[in-house]
């Protein structure tokens, strides 16, 4: 049974966001395991937020926003990195390996630094496994199973 990986990356509309945007009209390879999640601000992205991203079978999570000092919103990012501590905490209390959790800066114009953020995170995850949190999925034919059967 074939295994793909699955990143979420919550992406700051100002910043991440736009250089997920450039990199895809620019043609940068990145793995299609990232989903994006436009956020208004990395600081909106609560560790709640997170452990329920895994708990949804998520396999990794970035949280990306603007590099420091340029928060559109202050200091949202810093609100983002004084809780990456809580995020770790929390994934380790749920026994997952912290590793899995990462807050990237770039700005609108580093699409290569988005796209190696997301290569970076799939490797990881390949290395990992996937998430102990994750369902298994269902066998296919290809998996030599039956499909779902249903009554009667
Ligand atoms: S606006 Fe981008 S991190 Fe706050």
């Amino acid at each position: 049974m074939s295994w793909e990986p699955k990143i979420l990356a919550f992406a700051c509309n100002w910043c991440a966001y736009a250089a997920a945007d450039l990199a895809g009209s620019t043609r940068l390879q990145y793995p299609p395991s990232l989903r994006l999640v436009r956020v208004m601000c990395s600081g909106m992205v609560h560790p709640n937020l997170v452990v329920e991203a895994f708990n949804q079978g998520a396999d990794a999570v970035l949280v990306m926003g603007c590099h420091p000092g340029e928060c559109h919103y202050l200091d949202g990012n810093r609100q983002a990195a004084s809780r990456l501590a809580v995020v770790e905490e929390m994934l380790t209390m749920q026994g997952l390996e912290p590793e899995r959790f990462a807050l990237v800066w770039c700005s609108s114009t580093e699409a290569e630094r988005f796209a190696a953020a997301a290569r970076q995170m799939h490797q990881t995850v390949e290395r990992l496994g996937p998430s102990p949190y994750r369902a298994p999925a269902a066998p296919g034919p290809e998996d030599g199973g039956k499909e779902a059967a249903g009554c009667g």
